[in-house]
């Protein structure tokens, strides 16, 4: 536990259509009917998030994201969404650089660095995602490659631009597939990050930036996680297509807080 608020967010990937959104929000917020001590966000498809925003009051228990963003304003990009599509179905952050995106659609630092900034000038925040592969974790690249993602994509990001950017920690290794980082590893990697943090913008800043470890996040290993020092919250995919499943690993983190 730190004085950092986790913020604990659901990664719906290509799942839950705009109808069955609004039944897992009619069950998920019967259950956080009001804010809460950490920051839910829902990370939904395009077109899920122009109907859940409906759901959505301004004091409501939860937020939105999209999992992906164009960076230019606007123009003939086919199939593209932009910043001002989002702002107006209320989405308040934006999931960049999934390991997803980088392996399945050539998504390269630079390009994920040009997002980050049009997220951020339209008013959004980022929730960036970094991590490595087995092959990069067993072959000794840990670092340089966590250090390499950030640096890129974090590349001419102010100091003060960093409070609205939340880092999600996601070893490639663990996205989908049960196995879940210790939450020694995930702890001692997200104590890199954060020193890595401190290298660009100072110890200040590092220590106010929120850090998310993902992949393979449940009900069952959630409170340990959370309980760990650098562990600022999760991104959960699999465990958060249910809302009952979503709903104990948010009351994880409410519990860690308290
Ligand atoms: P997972 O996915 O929880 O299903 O491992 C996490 C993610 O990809 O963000």
């Amino acid at each position: 536990m730190s004085n950092r608020k986790s913020i604990i967010a659901a990664n719906w990937k290509m799942n839950i259509t705009p109808s069955e959104a609004e039944s897992y929000l009619s069950s998920f917020l019967q259950t956080f009917s009001e804010p809460t001590a950490v920051d839910i966000v829902l990370g939904a498809s395009f077109v899920t998030l122009a109907k859940a925003s409906k759901h959505i009051t301004p004091n409501a228990a939860v937020d939105l994201a999209a999992q992906n963003m164009h960076p230019e304003a606007n123009g003939a990009f086919t199939g593209e969404t932009n910043a001002a599509m989002l702002k107006e179905v209320n989405c308040d952050y934006v999931i960049l650089g999934h390991s997803e995106r980088r392996s399945l659609f050539g998504e390269t630092d630079d390009f994920i660095n040009q997002k980050v900034h049009a997220v951020l000038n339209a008013g959004m925040k980022p929730i960036l995602c970094i991590g490595e592969s087995l092959d990069e974790r067993e072959g000794g690249q840990l670092e340089s490659v966590l250090s390499g993602q950030l640096k890129g994509s974090l590349a001419n990001v102010t100091a003060d631009q960093m409070a609205d950017i939340v880092i999600a920690y996601e070893p490639v290794w663990a996205i989908g597939t049960g196995v879940t980082a210790t939450p020694e590893q995930a702890q001692d990697t997200q104590a890199y990050v954060r020193s890595v943090l401190a290298e660009i913008f100072g110890d200040e800043v590092a220590g106010a930036t929120r850090i998310q470890y993902g992949g393979s996040v449940k009900p069952g290993n959630a409170a340990d996680l959370i309980s760990r020092e650098d562990i600022d919250g999760f991104l959960v995919g699999g465990a958060a297509l249910d809302p009952d499943s979503f709903a104990q690993i948010v009351q994880a983190g409410i519990d860690d807080a308290a």
